[in-house]
């Protein structure tokens, strides 16, 4: 089968089964064609939370197919490539939390989305990287603890200094690996490209972007700029992904290694299994992951972003 005769009998199952395939914007061009949404991890909750279909299959990582679930538990939810998880979301564990916790008791414990539904459950709000300025500044506690990204977290902090925060050690192992001098010489080579990225790369590398959001940020700053030429910060898919959007524009990676191979991992013909009934992994959580994960993810909703 050619990838294109593998789109159509997708696109055909899933219409038949009543399913909806939601994309996170790091998955391959073959992906992105046959789902129905695509967008940054903020988006995709939001949609998981209003789709009308019975059944959702999540291209992305584990915890976005977990919030998908503790959004429409009477859903059925599929990741289609089970080994596709965050190494971020792993990071920080429910003892290395009530440790923090003890540390910072007076703290609102503030959850990156790309943390565990386990983790979730003892933490008060999520946010997500498109969220996380707003929902922030909308707490009644001005001292946050902010888990598990630090570099997220200090881009947070910088936007509103009114409010004392503390921060796990975690971080995401492809943005940290760009530094400032990847930078310097992206600068170099295309000295008339705007710089574009996303707030999981370090410190030294956000204060020298001239846009900083994230994965919808980056694409809908770049499609309506008047500029023509781009370096972005973020997982190199989005390269690919507005240059397919805007031909007429130019838009390089800040740097090679910033693949997300656990991103890369889910295939089309995952996806295709899944809808055949012989892949992927039915998502499964017990009554208080659901119940604890979802008082903090739908406060994130209603404080919204
Ligand atoms: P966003 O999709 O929210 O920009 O986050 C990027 C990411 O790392 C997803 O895991
Ligand atoms: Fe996790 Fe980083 Fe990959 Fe996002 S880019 S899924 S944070 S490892």
């Amino acid at each position: 089968m050619t990838i294109a005769e593998i789109q159509q009998e997708i696109l055909r199952m899933k219409k038949e089964q009543d399913v909806c395939i939601l994309a996170h914007a790091y998955q391959g061009q073959e992906i992105l064609e046959v789902a129905d949404y695509m967008g940054d991890s903020y988006g995709l909750s939001v949609q998981a939370s209003k789709s009308k279909c019975s059944g959702v299959i999540m291209c992305g990582v584990r915890f976005m197919a977990e919030t998908c679930k503790i959004l429409s538990p009477d859903k059925k939810v599929w990741l289609p490539n089970p080994a596709a998880g965050c190494p971020m979301a792993e990071q920080l564990d429910l003892e290395g939390l009530r440790t923090l916790k003890a540390e910072y008791p007076d703290y609102t414990v503030v959850a990156y989305i790309n943390t565990t539904s386990e983790l979730k459950t003892e933490c008060d709000v999520c946010v997500t990287s498109s969220s996380a300025v707003e929902i922030c500044s909308h707490l009644e506690n001005d001292k946050i603890l902010f888990i598990p990204d630090p570099n997220l977290g200090r881009y947070v902090a910088e936007q509103l200094p009114e409010k004392t925060f503390a921060f796990y050690k975690g971080g995401c192992p492809r943005h940290i690996v760009v530094s400032a001098k990847d930078v310097e010489k992206a600068r170099a080579d295309h000295p008339d490209a705007l710089l574009l990225v996303h707030p999981e790369c370090r410190q030294e590398v956000v204060e020298k972007a001239d846009y900083v959001g994230s994965t919808t940020g980056i694409m809908d700053f770049a499609k309506k700029s008047d500029k023509e030429e781009f370096i972005i910060g973020t997982e190199n898919s989005i390269v690919e992904h507005l240059q397919f959007a805007c031909p007429d524009k130019k838009f390089y990676p800040l740097a090679v290694p910033l693949t997300c191979m656990n991103m890369k991992i889910t295939t089309l013909m995952d996806v295709y299994n899944c809808l055949k009934g012989r892949g992927g992994e039915e998502i499964h959580l017990p009554q208080n992951v659901l119940e604890g994960a979802g008082r903090c993810i739908n406060r994130m909703v209603e404080l919204g972003g």
